[in-house]
């Protein structure tokens, strides 16, 4: 099957079957990671351009690692080293960038929207590394690719995602991608961090306590509240969250044994999750971060038509 988008916006504009691509691909690039040398010529003579107008850790280094070892050149661009600062809008960055002839564009940018509006104006591939609070493509993908490392498959998983579902790009990409790949989804969350007819996306609950969420999923994704993204408080004091949305060993063991706990990072440590449980035996979480680089290797891949060696 061959990929047929220039640009990677969103997982709601990814059938299941390229999903399925983009995972398998992905898997297929474990083997290149485990080598002594990680590096294959696959996207030699391209650049890719990482352009990121919010902070990152994990996102922008995979993307960089991913793009090196399959080869690509690599530019970094954040907001406050660039002309951003001088007041240069993001129509002009990108005129001029794409004026130096780059073959993929990876943008964060605060806006929702704001990638959709670059990949219509410039002719080289836009991926996009998070948007607002609409989708972050890649770290869906990474957490769907984790999934399927330990249960074999994504149908019929039950999925609590807990937290600020309102301002996570995460939660909707996750939503998207694993209604699609036929898992369930509940979710919890302070009711002023849950958007009105959510579970109009598909086969998702809104569930009123973050206990009936947990109870019996396979899996336990919790995010951190973007404090960020929020105009005015949300919710009293961080405490309180913790103590109803906080995931600690009491509640997951309402989960099914050995379910897998997951985190996007950055984590709030002792806020959605107590340290016990991000460092206990059924965190997942770096390996979510591990399989980030094999993901964005996999879309680095397709984007740039994916007929290329890989030897
Ligand atoms: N998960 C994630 O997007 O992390 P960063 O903000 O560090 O890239």
């Amino acid at each position: 099957m061959q990929f047929k988008h220039k640009d990677i916006i969103g997982l709601q504009d990814l059938t299941k079957e390229e999903i399925q691509l983009l995972l398998d691909t992905a898997e297929n690039m474990r083997e290149i990671n485990d080598r002594e040398i990680k590096k294959v010529p696959t996207l030699r003579g391209k650049t890719v351009v990482n352009l990121f107008f919010e902070a990152s850790t994990r996102t922008r280094t995979s993307f960089e690692i991913a793009a090196k070892r399959l080869s690509a050149d690599t530019v970094n661009i954040t907001a406050s080293s660039s002309s951003v600062t001088k007041g240069e809008t993001l129509s002009d960055t990108a005129r001029n960038i794409l004026a130096m002839k780059p073959d993929i564009i990876v943008m964060r940018h605060a806006v929702s929207g704001s990638h959709h509006y670059l990949a219509q104006r410039v002719s080289c591939s836009v991926i996009n590394a998070g948007d607002g609070a609409h989708e972050h493509p890649s770290q869906g993908l990474l957490d769907m690719l984790t999934m399927r490392q330990k249960f074999g498959r994504l149908d019929g998983l039950k999925v609590a995602i807990v937290g600020d579902i309102t301002h996570s790009r995460v939660a909707r990409s996750n939503i998207f991608g694993l209604t699609r790949m036929g898992s369930q989804i509940f979710l919890a969350g302070p009711p002023t961090m849950m958007p009105p007819g959510i579970e109009r996306l598909g086969n998702v609950t809104v569930c009123k306590d973050m206990r009936e969420a947990v109870e019996g999923a396979d899996v336990v994704m919790m995010l951190r509240i973007q404090l960020e993204r929020q105009g005015k408080t949300l919710l009293p004091t961080l405490r309180e969250y913790s103590r109803y949305y906080g995931l600690n060993p009491a509640v997951l063991k309402l989960a099914r044994p050995g379910a897998m706990v997951m985190h996007p990072g950055p984590i709030n440590r002792g806020v959605e999750l107590s340290s016990y449980v991000a460092d206990g035996d059924q965190s997942w979480i770096l390996q979510q971060v591990e399989n980030g680089v094999l993901v964005r290797m996999a879309m680095l891949y397709h984007v740039s038509g994916g007929e290329l060696a890989t030897e």
